[in-house]
């Protein structure tokens, strides 16, 4: 199959040079990485429900997850390598055993994945590159949409969150723009099933209002 072409991805990769312990994590991580070209059946037997996480950042969240739900699969996708290590951390820590990573632009993986092939997909707190002129660079766009529109499963959901209001008003810009989503739930309060992520925690403790979206297929 030839590669489409991916957009540039502006994020960061790395960051602050990691502790040992954490740098002891990531050598372990070859065992855990999705490759591609991508054949999900030799991830996950073919009936196992598959809920994906779009930059996952710490991964407190999909380690919750993932902890609480040990028959589904897992794939965590998050492309600054502190955070694949930090979740590598938890992973060990937990003994997580059904969680797969694929540390780089998810945008890659996304266009590889099969139709209908996702449960849930999960995109929290994504970065909000807040001037006008980068909003073309937000993670949530009608490509990136689209493409989650084919992979989800029918009766799939996927949940979101924000601090920013602007960047919440655009999510459900955007949703509107793909026929096979509904909006479900928009509250500033979460469901009780929904774990705290780490720029949750932060934007909550800096007194700002996360809101909660989840759209269905
Ligand atoms: C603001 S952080 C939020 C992290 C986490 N969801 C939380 O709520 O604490 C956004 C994360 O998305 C990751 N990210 C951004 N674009 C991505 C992409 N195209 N593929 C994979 N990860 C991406 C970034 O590296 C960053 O860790």
């Amino acid at each position: 199959m030839q590669e489409q072409e991916v957009d540039k991805f502006y994020g960061r990769r790395k960051g602050r040079p990691l502790r040992k312990q954490k740098t002891e994590c990531l050598k372990g991580l070859a065992q855990y990485q999705i490759q591609l070209p991508l054949d999900l059946s030799t991830i996950f037997p073919k009936s196992q429900e598959i809920w994906l996480e779009i930059g996952f950042g710490g991964g407190e969240h999909l380690a919750a997850l993932a902890e609480k739900n040990p028959k589904i699969g897992f794939i965590g996708a998050e492309a600054f390598i502190n955070g694949v290590a930090s979740f590598l951390h938890y992973r060990a820590e937990k003994n997580l055993t059904n969680v797969r990573l694929f540390p780089d632009d998810v945008r890659l993986l996304l266009q590889q994945l099969p139709d209908n092939s996702i449960r849930k997909i999960f995109i929290l707190f994504p970065d909000p590159w807040p001037k006008k002129k980068h909003h073309k660079r937000r993670i949530v766009n009608p490509k990136v949409v689209h493409e989650l529109g084919r992979v989800l499963k029918k009766g799939g959901e996927i949940r979101l969150a924000s601090d920013v209001p602007n960047y919440i008003e655009h999510m459900k810009h955007v949703f509107q723009l793909v026929p096979e989503f509904q909006l479900h739930f928009s509250d500033n309060e979460k469901p009780h099933d929904w774990p705290a992520t780490r720029y949750e925690m932060k934007a909550i403790e800096a007194k700002q209002r996360p809101h909660y979206l989840i759209y269905q297929k």
